[in-house]
């Protein structure tokens, strides 16, 4: 089976990126990393992926008049190398809805909540101060609305009473680079179905 061609777009550290790369190196792994693109060029993810060999793109949102041109500039570097699926990994721009409209189904994200639950940023300091008993993560098609799109799957993780926001950071990320591959495989495979803005697995 022809393997699916992922572009991953980082900001920063890239450590589910590095999950993805992993698992893509995994002979069976049905995708491949076919370049990892950062609108952020000081984006340590970039020197990391540079270091395994993987082809890296610096798309500066600051060198672009306006969001189309800056998502122009994106479409070509995916075309370029023919890309099937877009995983967002700690990208902190916001698609437009054009943008998304071109790539339906085609754009997942990893997002640090339950999904709806926590939407946004900060997600592990409100999960904190609310005393929830219970955090994890989750990945979602992208849609328009922010962190909105139809879950694929997600993780649970207890939340301690003493916890801090760096023993959550952790413990949910632990699982991010579990479920972020797995989504990814069950993309490649055609197991996943969305039917009426929810997905499911077959
Ligand atoms: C992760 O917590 C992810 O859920 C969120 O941004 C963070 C990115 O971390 N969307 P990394 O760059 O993958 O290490």
């Amino acid at each position: 089976m022809e393997k699916l061609n992922l572009a991953i777009f980082i900001s920063g550290r890239g450590s589910n990126m590095q999950a993805l790369i992993g698992a893509c190196m995994t002979p069976d792994f049905p995708a491949r990393v076919a370049v990892v693109i950062s609108n952020n060029p000081e984006a340590q993810g970039l020197n990391i992926a540079a270091a395994q060999e993987i082809p890296v793109a610096t798309v500066n949102h600051k060198d672009y008049a306006n969001k189309a041109e800056f998502e122009n500039a994106l479409q070509q570097v995916l075309s370029e190398y023919h890309i099937d699926l877009i995983c967002l990994a700690g990208f902190m721009r916001l698609l437009s809805s054009e943008f998304i409209a071109d790539w339906p189904n085609k754009i997942i994200n990893i997002h640090p909540s339950l999904l709806p639950a926590y939407k946004g940023l900060d997600t592990h300091e409100r999960v904190l101060a609310d005393g929830a008993s219970e955090s994890g993560c989750s990945v979602h098609f992208v849609t328009s609305g922010m962190d909105e799109g139809p879950v694929i799957l997600q993780k649970k993780v207890p939340v301690f009473p003493d916890d801090t926001v760096q023993m959550l950071t952790t413990r949910i990320l632990e699982q991010e680079h579990i479920i972020y591959p797995l989504a990814v495989r069950f993309i490649a495979e055609g197991r996943i179905r969305t039917i009426d803005g929810k997905s499911e697995i077959q």
